[in-house]
């Protein structure tokens, strides 16, 4: 059976287009067939070479009817579509599609703030954090600042997609030959959480096999209790 995943979020600059493609690499390299799809049109597509996942283009809404159409008569694909910032209308429309909805946010309270009256928006939405901070300390504050401000919501907020600077290589238009072993690490475990919230299995690729399965204080917060 083929998901369809939504990336969207009224913020603009959140980290969708970047959390999309990750997540499809991240599937790509687990064994797993994934389409990443463009509706932004304020944006070109990116070249499928190089990549583990397939691109495509749904810039206008008979484009995505078809690419909706042709990925759910396909067997056991994923296909991530990501959206647009400040597009309420089409993010309803993707949320009414879509078999699980992501809400990508940065640690800002502005951000927080739009992430909250999204997820009261789009019910069955979770939230991601994303460009989390590495040093110990901002990371500190901002994991304290979503627990006060989203403490309500805290079973719909996934584990932080971290910041790092080599995800901006996944928005080249042409991906280099051999991607940095941490970004090709950070999508395996976007893409684990994602396939355990959707309760798919992996299949075993000999170059998988070495890779344990996530422990359990790396689990979505919402499968942590
Ligand atoms: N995990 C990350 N680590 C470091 N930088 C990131 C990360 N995720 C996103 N960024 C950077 O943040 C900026 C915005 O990211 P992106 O384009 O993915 O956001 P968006 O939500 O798709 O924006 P828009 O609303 O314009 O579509 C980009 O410069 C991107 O490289
Ligand atoms: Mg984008």
């Amino acid at each position: 059976m083929t998901r369809i995943i939504c990336v969207i979020g009224n913020k603009g600059g959140t980290g969708k287009t970047t959390l999309s493609h990750m997540l499809c690499q991240g599937l790509g390299l687990l064994g797993h067939r994934a389409a990443c799809v463009l509706t932004d049109t304020s944006r070109e597509p990116l070249s499928p070479n190089g990549r583990r996942y397939i691109t495509a283009d749904a810039r206008n809404s008979d484009a995505l009817a078809k690419v909706v159409e042709k990925l759910r008569s396909l067997d056991d694909w994923i296909g991530v579509i990501d959206g647009a910032g400040n597009r309420t209308e089409q993010d309803r429309q993707l949320y009414a599609l879509a078999d699980i909805v992501l809400l990508p946010f940065r640690e800002s309270h502005e951000d927080l703030r739009t992430v909250i009256h999204d997820l009261d928006l789009f019910p069955r939405a979770y939230a991601v954090p994303t460009q989390w901070p590495n040093n110990a300390w901002q990371r500190e504050a901002a994991d304290r600042n979503v627990a006060q401000m989203m403490g309500a919501y805290r079973d719909r907020i996934l584990h932080p997609v971290i910041a790092l600077s080599a995800t901006k290589l996944l928005l080249h238009k042409q991906l280099p030959e051999q991607c940095p072993t941490p970004l090709s690490n950070t999508c395996r475990a976007i893409a684990r959480q994602l396939l355990e919230i959707l309760e798919i299995e992996s299949p075993s690729r000999p170059d998988e096999l070495k890779i344990s399965p996530l422990p359990a204080d790396e689990m979505p917060l919402r499968l942590a209790h």
